[in-house]
This record gives structure tokens, sequence and C-alpha cells, in this order.
């Protein structure tokens, strides 16, 4: 298995509204280079992307109280740097892959952002960054 194209950085923060001001008036970033926001209730979510010359920043807000970023929140109120998100061609064999190796894959293989399945790899096994893996979108999708 080999990691494809980084395909976002994954952003939490506390509004979502806000940090689509920052990236609109800060950056530059027109309008239509940034999505609608939607709630990915089973992950526990609201998500949008920011679109770049050659990936995405994925902004994610907490949905719920049972939300995996409310704790991350806590510790960075500001928001902060939550993942990295690569491309792999079969999520299954990379999932396969990374536990043969004695890697910590998060859960199962489940449907991200991007409509194709994701899994996540513990940050201990990457100098602390949390990796995301996603099979590779087929073009066009968002
Ligand atoms: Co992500």
């Amino acid at each position: 298995m080999r990691i494809g194209r980084l395909n976002h950085v994954g952003v939490a923060v506390p509004s979502i509204e806000a940090a689509k001001d920052t990236y609109r008036t800060l950056y530059g970033v027109p309008e239509s280079d940034i999505t609608h926001t939607w709630e990915m209730p089973a992950q526990g979510v609201r998500v949008a992307f920011v679109n770049v010359a050659n990936s995405q920043i994925e902004l994610i807000e907490p949905l719920g109280e049972n939300s995996p970023l409310i704790k991350f929140l806590e510790k960075n109120p500001a928001g902060g740097q939550h993942h990295v998100c690569f491309e792999v061609a079969d999520i299954h064999a990379a999932a396969a892959d990374m536990k043969a190796q004695g890697a910590i894959v998060l859960g199962e293989p489940r449907l991200g952002a991007h409509g194709t399945l994701v899994i996540f790899i513990h940050p201990k096994n990457s100098n602390g960054v949390l990796i995301e893996l996603m099979q590779t979108p087929h073009e066009g999708a968002h």
C-alpha cells in the first residue's frame, strides 16, 4: 500500500460560518470555492470544504453532544489542525495493510464527507498526526 495524493487537511472549528469568513476575507477564497455546510450525524460533525488550487481544507464543527470534536475543542478552544487525509486506491486493502503493520486503525471503514469509505489511523502511529485514509473519489465528486 502506498498513499496517494493529499486530499484535504481537516481543521476543527467552533464555528464553520466564522471560519468560512476567514478564508473568504483574509485569504481571498471566492464564494464559489467554498461549499455549503452539511451535517453528518453518524460522524457527529457539520462539514464544509474550502477549495484551494491543489487541495481542500475541510472545516469540521461538532454536531451533537457525543461529537468526537468536543474534547478536541475543549483543548483547542479557537480550533486547530485536526487531521490530514490521503487518498488510497482500495480502503479495505489499506486497512488490512495498516493492521498487518501493527498500526491502530480507529473503527471500520465508513462513509466520509466525499461519499467514499474512510478510515482513521491513530496519531501515535504518525508523529502525533491523526491520518485519514480515503478511497479515491470518482471524478466530479466534491
Ligand atoms: Co477529513
